[in-house]
């Protein structure tokens, strides 16, 4: 990066979202949205049944419906290859993965069952919807509770699962405590219901080739997917995804409307469309009901005796998803005396999936309830209690952290927040009916970084193409990754196109875990100093070229121009060079990876506080988020546009997550009965009042070359704690399980 000043510094900057005219005009096309001649349309049936068989399909009545192609079930699916050999995604927890349409067994609720086919999506539609199939009912088990105190095996995970580690003796210590808590928190199942539905296109070339349009968070991951299912080449399955509208996990591992309009498009010879409904939304993956025990002991200083976390939650009968819920429990807080436990517990639904910082947004959640209630056990302001106990090492790793500012975090979000006006006792502030509270909490979330390439490839024109095959989720990947390029180069960011999203790229990592930035970020920087390099050689060439005998670190790339840092007057214009260079383009590929040396030395954390006042009407219960304070220690911020704009979106779910969603089951059926967006309560604009965000300056020399640590996941760290701490402050009641509705509080 270059260092001086000029034009052509964006990173830091604040431009606006380079895609934002193709989406606000319509031009940005989304998975289901593309055109394919031919095109026709499969409908998914769902089973109505949590467990059993499937005892008879009568789809002679369907077929006979003119426009109807096919109708597939277990029944006529072609064998794959992948049915022996029980292929996983990239991504996938232990087990067998869910194969649709592979026999008579039904799973859960859901399930889809058949694809009907037919050459209008109105037509298919209906035939789906009188599709009849015969079922024999099995018992069901679909509720965490009475999975309780029954002694499940520690999990043992998925990959990049990490088994919580222990310390010391905690039980002894809170027996020893001077103060002591010990309480049980719950949040519910919850969705993550993009705006955008889950769809496919499938264009069958004359061929027998595939261009597949995935709703997904990993092209690649779905080609792999593809190519091991149907036994195809990749040559014969190019996946493309150029935007997302929300994901939030649900797409990091292949979902089955990817399979079924594969299939239907291999066995038809046909392109087909499959678009999943609203409903149908319910039935692919969720954040798992959770079941969480916290323990806490504090000494006469206030600091930490002892804790113990534990929590269940639920999995599939097929596969172990897991996630790292009590970790950050270990290394939050300074505490010589641990003790964490993981388990899960099979149940007749369908796998849990990553949503939105799996684990820590619900483990952190109970950890930041615990503490404020200890805090007020011990008749310690939260703030304080925290800051007694502050991690200056991560103890579960025994490392340095390679930055950590979260006393920042503390100190700049309670000054914001106005937090040294705030009585320690609840019920103690009023406007007119309204009891206000005010609550604050804490998050920390992993700084990764994953393998990614790209390519850079500049042509005579000065204008630079830079590839590489990643995702877009609306979080702004495609407006930082051309920060990146642009600047690197020295150009000007209208000369810089960076695409995205399509398997004949160079390879990226699935969007998620908030590693794009780092991951993808790098590699952008690493191709474009490839080529800057390149270029620098042509300009050596020219003649009375002011450049000979510097190397890449002697200059800088600024305002279209290649000049010495020690004499910036000293300079050749890029066009020049590459007009002299006689060469169409110059381009180069990289490929960056983590810092193995770095991650074994350090912990790589994100962090932040978050403050929140909450407004409770006394008589009818009803609350109000009415400000949030989110200061967040994320490293450098490459756009604090759409850095905040993440951290918006997560304060939104957090209060989402504190005061309405929830998927209810009803456990007689083991069926989800408000999957639909008017009863699956998320906040609307009149919900969300004031949002301040803060990014505290840090500088992290270890974590990657850009410094970034990424900020998708951590905004929404917090938020419900914070919430849920503020309701108790206004009220004196405490509620610990999540969602806090009206009947919990009066
Ligand atoms: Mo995120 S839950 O890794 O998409």
């Amino acid at each position: 990066m270059s260092t001086s000043s000029s034009n052509t510094n964006y990173v830091g900057k604040a431009p606006n979202r380079v895609e934002g005219p193709a989406k606000v005009t319509g031009a940005a096309k989304y998975s289901g949205e593309f055109e394919v001649p031919d095109l026709v349309y499969g409908v998914v049936v769902s089973s109505p049944i949590a467990k059993g068989k499937i005892l008879k399909i009568h789809a002679d009545k369907v077929l006979s419906l003119p426009g109807v192609l096919q109708v597939f079930s277990h029944e006529n699916v072609p064998h794959q290859a992948w049915f022996d050999r029980n292929y996983k995604d990239d991504v996938a927890p232990g087990g067998s993965p869910f194969r649709p349409l592979h026999d008579d067994e039904v799973k859960f609720s859901q399930q889809p069952v058949a694809l009907v086919v037919a050459d209008t999506f109105e037509v298919a539609r209906y035939a789906a919807s009188i599709l009849e199939i015969e079922y024999k009912e099995e018992k069901h088990e679909t509720d965490i509770e009475s999975q309780r105190d029954k002694g499940h095996a520690p999990s043992k995970g998925k990959s990049g699962y990490k088994p919580p580690s222990s310390r010391g003796n905690a039980a002894k210590a809170i027996e020893k405590a001077e103060h002591r808590i010990r309480h049980e928190y719950i949040h519910g199942t919850q969705h993550h219901n993009p705006m955008e539905l889950y769809a496919s296109t499938v264009h069958y070339h004359p061929d027998g080739k595939l261009t597949i349009y995935d709703k997904t968070q990993g092209v690649l991951n779905c080609q792999q997917y593809v190519t091991k299912v149907f036994g195809l080449s990749k040559d014969e399955a190019r996946v493309i995804n150029l935007y997302n509208g929300g994901a939030f996990g649900s797409g990091l591992r292949p979902q089955y409307e990817l399979f079924l309009s594969v299939m239907a498009a291999l066995e038809l010879r046909r392109s087909v469309r499959v678009t999943l409904t609203r409903q149908q939304m319910f039935s692919i993956g969720h954040r798992p009901h959770t079941l969480q025990t916290l323990e806490m002991g504090t000494n006469p200083d206030g600091t930490l005796a002892g804790l113990k976390h534990y929590a269940l939650h639920e999995t599939s009968r097929f596969e172990e998803y897991t996630e790292n819920v009590v970790n950050w429990s270990g290394m939050l807080y300074q505490c010589d005396n641990v003790q964490l436990g993981n388990q899960v517990a099979a149940l007749d639904v369908y796998t849990p999936q990553d949503m939105r910082a799996p684990g820590a947004a619900t483990g952190s959640f109970a950890l930041e309830v615990a503490m404020d209630e200890m805090a007020y056990a011990a008749g310690l302001d939260p703030v304080d209690f925290r800051l007694r106990n502050y991690a200056e090492t991560d103890q579960s790793e025994k490392l340095p952290f390679s930055s950590k500012r979260l006393r920042e975090c503390y100190r700049q979000g309670a000054e914001k927040f106005g937090w040294d006006r705030r009585p320690l006792k609840p019920r103690s502030m009023r406007e007119g009916n309204k009891l206000v509270g005010w609550g604050m909490a804490g998050g920390v979330w992993d700084a990764q970084m994953q393998k990614a390439a790209a390519k850079a490839s500049i042509t005579a024109d000065g204008k630079l193409t830079v590839t590489s095959a990643a995702g877009e989720n609306g979080t702004g990947t495609y407006t930082i990754m051309t920060q990146i390029a642009a600047e690197t180069l020295g150009l000007p960011l209208e000369a810089v196109t960076f695409k995205l999203g399509d398997t004949d790229m160079p390879e990226a990592p699935v969007q998620g875990g908030s590693w794009t930035a780092a991951s993808v970020g790098t590699a952008v920087q690493k191709a474009c100093l490839a080529v800057a390099d390149k270029l620098l050689k042509q300009a050596k060439k020219m003649d009375d070229s002011p450049l000979k005998g510097a190397d890449l670190e002697d200059v800088e790339f600024v305002n279209g121009l290649i000049r010495l840092r020690k004499a910036p007057e000293q300079s050749v214009v890029l066009r020049d060079v590459l007009q002299v260079s006689g060469e169409r383009q110059i381009e180069a590929d990289s490929t960056a990876i983590p810092n193995l040396l770095n991650m074994a030395r350090y912990s790589m954390h994100s962090h932040n506080a978050v403050f929140a006042e909450v407004q409770v009407d006394e008589e009818l219960g009803t609350i109000h988020v009415t400000r949030v304070v989110n200061a967040l220690a994320i490293g450098r911020v490459l756009n604090p546009k759409t850095a905040r704009s993440q951290v918006l979106g997560s304060v939104v779910w957090g209060i989402s997550m504190a005061l309405m969603e929830e998927t209810v089951t009803d456990h007689r059926f083991g069926r989800y009965m408000n999957h639909n967006l008017s009863e699956y309560h998320v906040p609307t604009n009149a919900d969300i009042r004031d949002i301040d965000v803060i990014f505290v300056e840090e500088e992290d020399p270890y974590v990657n070359p850009l410094g970034v640590k990424g900020v998708g996941e951590l905004g929404l760290l917090g938020v419900a704690a914070a919430i849920n701490n503020a309701v108790f402050h206004a009220t004196g009641k405490r509620v610990r399980d999540l969602p806090i509705y009206i009947d919990k509080l009066l």
